[in-house]
């Protein structure tokens, strides 16, 4: 028999008691517990990218991972990254290269790209598409998607360069 059981979990530097089945995956307990309605429900089967989270600096996809298995760990949705008055120059970058058409892939697609740039700061173009090959956007935003994680990286280095900081979450 299946037991809800209260589960700690740590999302965007604060910790959150959620009470749940441990199998049940993380998706739901960011969305409608935590109000953290960035990581999108798409395939559910962990193949679309549109449920990206960050967990202890590596992408995942949070509809594929149980309850259990994200307790205690770091976990960042793009909530954790900037904010509409404060954007993270990733999402910036983003806005610059127009990369967003429905918007639906756009979170899971910067959560990607930004465990891909904190371990590639300079990436080249080949380097990008492999590194998203496993998130796909309906719109066919690919082109713009892959110039904006570019101009991204530039600025990144323009302002990690000047000591300005800005990775950020
Ligand atoms: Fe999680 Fe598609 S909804 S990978």
């Amino acid at each position: 028999m299946r037991r809800a059981a209260a589960y700690t979990l740590r999302v965007n530097g604060e910790q959150h008691v959620v009470t749940g089945e441990g199998d049940t995956p993380l998706i739901y307990f960011l969305r409608n517990d935590l109000a953290l309605n960035s990581p999108k429900f798409g395939c559910g089967l962990g193949e679309c990218g549109a449920c990206t989270v960050i967990i202890d600096g590596e992408a995942a996809r949070s509809c594929a991972l149980p309850l259990r298995l994200a307790a205690q760990r770091h976990i960042v949705t793009l909530e954790g990254l900037g904010s509409t008055e404060a954007l993270h120059p990733l999402q910036q970058a983003f806005v610059d290269a127009q990369a967003a058409q429905c918007g639906y892939c756009i979170a899971g697609m910067i959560m990607t790209t930004k465990a891909f740039l904190d371990s590639h700061p300079a990436p080249d173009e080949a380097a990008i598409r492999d590194a998203l090959r496993f998130n796909l956007c309906r719109c066919g935003t690919h082109l713009e998607i892959v110039r904006a994680v570019a101009l991204a990286a530039r600025s990144w280095r323009k302002s990690a360069n000047s000591g300005a900081g800005g990775s950020g979450g």
